[in-house]
């Protein structure tokens, strides 16, 4: 029987006793990575939002931090992100010292003067991200719309100049508009984009950055990322990105288009972000050093998000995750891989190479650990894995491959408690191609929540919850209809509770 604490994570983030969504204002400062989220700091359900606020030195360790941003009784503090204002544009720094500034989402509650709206605000800490003021000329850009929020700033240094570009989302209109400022306090319309694509659901928490492509620094691409719920992939929320240019007002995308509203026959053509079911509202950090950019997405789906069941928290965030773009058959791509940190200090098991017709136990299956696993396909019609599997077998998270169809399917209906919400016991597929030698490769992270696979070195990523008992740590690999190779390490990552 589940203890209260039986699904808390240990490799993953999820605050101590409350609810938490999207991750907010993502920000590297000082030696500290900064996570603040959407957090109720009275319960586990989504209400009361304020930014709750954790830190870490090194991705992998988290320490909650008193709530930094709370609501109160004229709004909520909606998603938004965080800037380190270097030149003190704002002039809200002091004694010489460059603000932190949060620019977030008032979403006006009855009976204030803004009331109906959500517009954005600005925030600043002079303490290294731990203390924070509301700017008292707040809001600082509204439309007088409903659904105007989740803004993203960052600083453009290009051609057109160097200022302040923030993407939000008209959540309802499908569209990501784009603005500009001097001082983060007036911002100026610079241009719309969309809607295209995904547009099975509303959009919100957009991303815009720029990364070298195939690690060629000359060449550097523009990825406008943006979250839409629902209409992902496999059902309820989901990321999309588009690759192209921005000439610092703005963005044009080379990825195929689909203008206007969504034709459900094309949704698989589309770019996701993560193929599962529970990888949302991902935004990357800022002033991270040395050209890394890294993402993080809230472990959940709006489907059921405030019905899982665990106890006294509420949904854990992804890993974080090292974004980088390629070329795959002539077209950009976004790879995703688990920051290296992650596994940095664990330790690696030896390399285990199996052949596989039917069933075959693996010694090693623990509740938390990261399992690299590289498929040679024979002439079965799908092989893959079952992770946390009970000791009868009848219970567990089913990872498979079919080479013939190009699918990756992780199937969660017999993973453990299902039963809480009826979205939730579902199948995911992804496209997945064998690679140049042939072979499939899949590096999983298990916890006692979830399942985050990247498939084809970051190529495409698949990110799942699941609630299997706490002795369901069998691992099994299977084939079905003929036969396959399997060469695989375990590896220990250090941390089975949390
Ligand atoms: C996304 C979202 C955002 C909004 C926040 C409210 O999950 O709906 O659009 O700012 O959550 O908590």
């Amino acid at each position: 029987t589940p203890t209260l604490d039986t699904y808390r994570p240990a490799i993953h983030y999820a605050a101590r006793n409350t609810w938490l969504n999207d991750p907010n204002g993502l920000v590297f400062h000082e030696g500290v990575y900064h996570l603040y989220y959407q957090n109720n700091p009275y319960g586990n359900v989504h209400s009361n939002m304020s930014w709750g606020h954790a830190t870490s030195a090194d991705l992998v360790s988290w320490e909650e931090q008193p709530v930094a941003i709370p609501c109160d009784e004229t709004e909520d503090i909606f998603s938004g992100s965080v800037v380190v204002d270097t030149g003190n544009t704002s002039g809200f720094g002091a004694d010489g010292k460059a603000p932190l500034v949060a620019i977030y989402t008032s979403a006006y509650k009855p009976g204030s003067p803004h009331q109906g709206t959500q517009a954005q605000s600005v925030a600043w800490s002079t303490d290294g991200g731990y203390a924070w003021t509301k700017y008292a000329g707040n809001p600082v850009l509204t439309r007088n719309s409903p659904e105007f929020r989740d803004p993203k700033v960052f600083r453009y240094n290009g051609p057109a100049g160097s200022y302040w570009v923030m993407v939000a989302v008209e959540a309802h209109d499908f569209t990501v508009l784009l603005y500009r400022s001097e001082d983060l306090k007036n911002w100026e319309y610079l241009s719309t984009f969309g809607p295209a694509n995904g547009t099975g659901g509303i959009w919100e928490c957009p991303d815009l950055f720029e990364l070298p492509l195939n690690g060629d620094a000359s060449a550097r691409i523009w990825i406008l990322t943006v979250n839409m719920n629902p209409g992902g992939p496999n059902g309820g929320s989901a990321g999309q990105y588009f690759v192209g240019e921005f000439d610092g007002a703005t963005f044009r995308s080379e990825t195929s288009l689909t203008e206007g509203m969504q034709d459900p026959e094309r949704v698989p053509d589309y770019q996701w972000l993560d193929w599962g079911r529970d990888y949302y509202a991902a935004v990357s950090f800022s002033n991270v050093p040395n050209g890394r950019r890294l993402m993080i997405g809230w472990m959940n789906n709006w489907q059921y998000a405030n019905h899982i069941p665990t106890s006294p928290w509420r949904s854990p965030m992804s890993l974080v995750r090292d974004i980088s773009l390629v070329s795959v058959n002539g077209q950009p791509r976004l790879i995703q891989q688990p920051a290296p940190e992650v596994k940095a200090t664990s330790e690696s098991g030896p390399l285990q190479r199996l052949s596989i017709n039917g069933q075959a136990a693996v010694e090693g299956g623990t509740a938390v650990q990261a399992i690299d696993i590289i498929f040679t396909p024979g002439s079965a019609e799908e092989f893959g894995l079952v992770v946390r599997g009970s000791a009868d077998g009848t219970a567990g998270t089913r990872i498979g491959i079919r080479p013939r169809s190009g699918e990756l399917i992780v199937d969660r209906t017999r993973s453990g408690d299902t039963g809480f919400h009826e979205a939730f016991p579902s199948t995911s597929l992804a496209p997945i191609a064998a690679r140049q030698d042939g072979s499939y490769a899949l590096q999983i992270f298990v916890d006692h929540c979830s399942v985050e696979i990247f498939a084809n070195d970051g190529l495409a990523t698949v990110t799942e919850l699941i609630f299997p008992d706490r002795a369901q740590t069998s691992l099994t690999l299977y084939s079905t209809g003929g036969t396959a190779d399997a060469a695989l390490q375990l590896i220990d990552l250090g941390k089975e509770e949390a």
